[in-house]
């Protein structure tokens, strides 16, 4: 056991670390000489997604929250609307469902039930499904038109980590293979998002280098009684991984919010020394969103919270503000999860195992759930 783990405590700990070369195996031999994105089994054709009108994205999970931050990739991309759904309601809401409808289910397993049966009824309403996977040949890529293998390699710990970061760039890339079958975006333009994408494996590598200050601030809050995590634009479905992260680890209240959406009632919570998490968008391209973060972040200081901030490297505006400063390497923001993501997942592992909790195997919890 010691040896599969690599020398380190936690398969966990390894999987983190072992995500800067999990993207890079993702991303490998994608892109043609053509600048076209090829995909793995892709049983539909060209027309066939052209023709697509509406995106659904089912997932659960970790997955799910993957898809949360693909539906902003791939309408900016794409122009499609794009709706993302917990697998296990889809079914049961009855949506408008046809030919045209192209549904994304993501899974690492590839044999979540909830998630499976969600593409079934997909599939019975005539839609087109893609499977993104991290598992050849299992139940869900067998089942669908079209699979995107993310060549993650195996994931051991019950909690998601590395496989998030492949769904990830596996979710880019089919919004850019769609862009340019569609005609929205030219070959050149997605061979320089697929160059930016490139670059992420060794960002990661570079947030991983300085995770001490992480450490420290892990056993700082191993104590606390809740944990909150906001974020906007896709910065918000990584405050939702963030606090996924905590409550399957640390057995710790933990939640993440929109940041636009506290004072509409979760900044009630907020109380002296409530730790907030929080994910400030990149200060180039959509400045806006990280200004509106910046004021979010001093109303629940304002209110006691004690912040932890997490920023790019450069922003130098925002250490004012920060109880806790944790810097990332500058990325455009639609791939910036792929980097803000990572700090959050070492602190949930070092706050449980500051508490005394086994990692790898958190109670209750099943890597994969194949019952409804
Ligand atoms: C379980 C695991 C989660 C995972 C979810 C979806 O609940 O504990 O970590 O995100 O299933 O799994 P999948 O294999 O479909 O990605």
């Amino acid at each position: 056991k010691a040896a599969e783990k690599g020398g380190y405590d936690y398969f966990m700990l390894k999987e983190i670390a072992e995500q800067p070369q999990a993207i890079a195996d993702t991303l490998r031999g994608r892109l043609a000489e053509t600048g076209e994105i090829t995909l793995d089994e892709v049983r539909l054709t060209d027309q066939d997604l052209r023709d697509v009108d509406k995106v659904f994205i089912v997932a659960c999970g970790t997955a799910y929250h993957a898809g949360m931050v693909a539906k902003y990739a791939i309408e900016h991309w794409t122009r499609i609307p794009c709706e993302v759904e917990l697998a296990s309601e889809f079914r049961y809401r009855d949506p408008v469902l046809d030919r045209s409808t192209l549904v994304v289910a993501i899974s690492q397993s590839g044999e979540t039930m909830d998630t499976l049966m969600a593409l079934r009824h997909a599939k019975q309403q005539k839609a087109r499904v893609l499977a993104i996977c991290n598992t050849n040949g299992s139940t869900i890529p067998r089942e669908s038109d079209a699979v995107l293998y993310t060549h993650g390699g195996p994931e051991i710990a019950v909690a998601s980590t590395k496989a998030f970061l492949t769904q990830l760039a596996a979710c880019y890339l089919v919004g850019l293979h769609l862009a340019q079958v569609r005609g929205v975006m030219y070959a050149d333009e997605v061979a320089a998002v697929v160059e930016q994408l490139r670059g992420t494996p060794s960002k990661v590598d570079r947030v991983l280098e300085q995770m001490e200050p992480v450490r420290e601030l892990a056993r700082d809050l191993a104590e606390a009684k809740s944990v909150l995590f906001i974020g906007r634009h896709v910065g918000y479905p990584v405050a939702l991984e963030g606090a996924l992260k905590l409550k399957e680890l640390a057995y710790m209240h933990a939640e993440g919010f929109a940041a636009g959406e506290l004072k509409h009632g979760p900044i009630a919570l907020i109380d002296q020394g409530t730790p907030v998490v929080c994910v400030v968008p990149s200060a180039r391209g959509r400045g806006v969103l990280r200004d509106k973060v910046i004021s979010n972040i001093q109303e629940v200081r304002a209110r006691g919270a004690r912040t932890v901030v997490i920023a790019e490297e450069g922003d130098d505006g925002v250490a004012r503000y920060a109880d806790h400063l944790i810097v990332v390497p500058p990325t455009p923001t639609l791939l910036a999860p792929l980097v803000t993501t990572v700090p959050l997942q070492v602190l949930a592992c070092e706050i449980a195992s500051a508490r005394g909790h086994d990692v790898d195997q958190p109670r209750n919890l099943a890597k994969s759930v194949t019952v409804e």
